[in-house]
């Protein structure tokens, strides 16, 4: 009972499920892996592992390192006598732990994954599911520049009470695996990687999975009126485009959800220029539409029922003799004209084009645009939470729970019209930078700008989420797909049937 195909993430670790057969456990190869409550209960399995390294498990549950152990922690007894496998995972969880709890056993789990595989014995927990998909997202590697051998993972063979239901469970959690995965690919890959060009066509290769993909060229992007979104591009020799991906599984005319993100494949600050240190992170500057990316094959994967337009502005800011000057003043496509005081503020010029042409041609029910906005959410909220802003209560709500139910930590933060005070130009309709207070504010504000009055927004300041320097609960050193998760499962909720 093997997933396949598009069901496969795309890492190399496999699922197969089967039904519970413990005599199995005394053969098995490569890991296995048990369940302990933190009351010391052994199931099943637990019992006859037990029983085959004549009571050494239960010597280990008796110890003090076990019970210092919290939830979904591993204690590993390698090399167990009476077993042929190279070490027995054992695993503090109780048969109904929380969501965080069974995602943090799965992780664990990943974390020893070799490659001789794992045979996981999930007997009736409760939370399955959830034991798998912290296993699927933690089982994360990005080797694509190394030159040494790649790490092998074997596959992992769950037996369960009632496999069937779990396989099928478990596809649509490896199908939202595969969307944070090729996430933090897109964000991990470095800017001579991962120009606009190669963004664009490993948007483009999603067609295979039946999204409906469009690549908008400078020249379509000049017709179009996108003198905000081209100033930012027009010092690197790397073309500016907009990519739209359509994924329409749900009733025919149903006004779409459009999800837009601020792709900078590379921030240099343009004339602005950062300063040197730090500036090689700048290579997940594209953060914002790594996610949609990530989200829209999560949608196709499990083939949702829903229709959701994803938008991206694919831009590299360069200085250059080409380049966009501090005091440039450029006219937006919804007509409104900027001054342009720091080239470095240009993810909000990018967006306020994307916006409004998501706006104009596809007239979503709502729109929820991503970016790796402002240093200041960064200060303000840490690595923990993006910031949120939003027009409209019921949809934002409706994110933060989502977020919430996901582990993606979200605060929401003001609008007020008082702050746009802060963008007036003497020259143009605005400008692009509110100054030093409040700044991840005043980005908003800016953005709000180019939002309809009747279309429901939220703002989402990734800058902070988007890449880790630390290894965060589900997610290896760098590129997190902070997002991912919390979006499908805000469509999966509110926006299918
Ligand atoms: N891409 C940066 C924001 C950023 C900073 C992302 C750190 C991730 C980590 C953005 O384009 C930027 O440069 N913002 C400026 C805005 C300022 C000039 C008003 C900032 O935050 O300093
Ligand atoms: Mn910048
Ligand atoms: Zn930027």
């Amino acid at each position: 009972m093997g997933l396949e195909g598009a069901q496969m993430m795309s890492g190399p670790v496999g699922f197969s499920f089967a039904e519970t057969d413990i005599d199995k456990i005394a053969a098995a190869a490569g890991r296995v892996a048990v369940f302990v409550g933190d009351d010391g209960t052994l199931d099943r399995a637990a019992r006859r592992v037990n029983r085959l390294c004549r009571g050494a498990l239960v010597r280990m549950i008796e110890g003090e390192a076990w019970e210092k152990a919290k939830p979904g922690e591993v204690s590993s007894l390698c090399f167990p006598a009476g077993l042929a496998a190279e070490a027995v995972d054992v695993v503090k969880l109780n048969r109904r732990p929380t969501v965080k709890q069974a995602r943090k056993a799965g992780a664990s789990l990943a974390k020893r994954l070799g490659k001789a595989g794992l045979l996981l014995l999930a007997g009736n927990n409760a939370k399955s599911v959830e034991i798998v998909t912290g296993l699927a997202l933690r089982a994360y590697v990005f080797e694509t520049h190394k030159t040494s051998d790649p790490s092998e993972r074997g596959d992992v063979s769950v037996m369960a009470s009632k496999p069937d239901e779990l396989e099928l469970a478990s596809r649509a959690a490896l199908a939202v695996a595969e969307g944070v995965h090729f996430t933090r690919d897109l964000v991990n890959d470095p800017a001579n990687h991962l120009t606009t060009t190669t963004f664009a066509a490993r948007i483009q290769e999603m067609e295979s999975l039946g999204l409906k993909v469009e690549v908008l060229e400078e020249k379509q992007l000049e017709k179009l009126g996108m003198g905000s979104l081209l100033s930012v591009g027009q010092g690197s020799d790397s073309p500016s485009k907009v990519v739209v991906a359509q994924w329409l599984g749900g009733k025919k005319g149903t006004a779409p959800l459009a999800l837009v993100g601020k792709g900078v494949v590379f921030d240099t600050g343009g004339i602005s220029l950062k300063p040197a240190a730090g500036m090689e992170d700048m290579t997940m500057d594209m953060g914002g539409a790594g996610v949609v990316a990530g989200v829209m094959r999560t949608l196709a994967l499990r083939k949702a029922k829903a229709n959701v337009i994803g938008l991206v502005g694919l831009v590299e800011n360069m200085p250059s003799g080409r380049a966009t000057r501090p005091g440039d003043v450029v006219t937006s496509m919804k007509g409104d004209t900027i001054e342009v005081i720091n080239t470095d503020a240009e993810g909000r010029l990018v967006l306020a084009d994307v916006m409004w042409y998501a706006q104009d041609r596809f007239k979503p029910a709502g729109m929820i645009d991503l970016a790796t906005l402002t240093g200041a959410v960064i200060i303000g909220l840490g690595h923990t939470n993006a910031g949120v802003f939003s027009n409209d209560d019921v949809i934002c709500k409706a994110f933060l729970k989502a977020a919430e139910a996901e582990g993606e930590g979200a605060w929401r933060l003001p609008l007020d019209p008082e702050y746009d005070a802060l963008l007036k130009s003497r020259i143009a309709d605005m400008k692009n930078v509110g100054g030093r207070p409040a700044g991840s504010i005043t980005a908003a504000q800016f953005l709000q700008r180019f939002v309809k009055d009747d279309v429901p927004w939220i703002h989402l300041d990734i800058a902070g989420v988007a890449s880790i320097k630390t290894e965060t609960a589900l997610a290896p050193k760098g590129a997190t797909g902070w997002g991912v998760m919390a979006l499908n499962r805000l469509i999966s909720d509110g926006y299918e049937g």
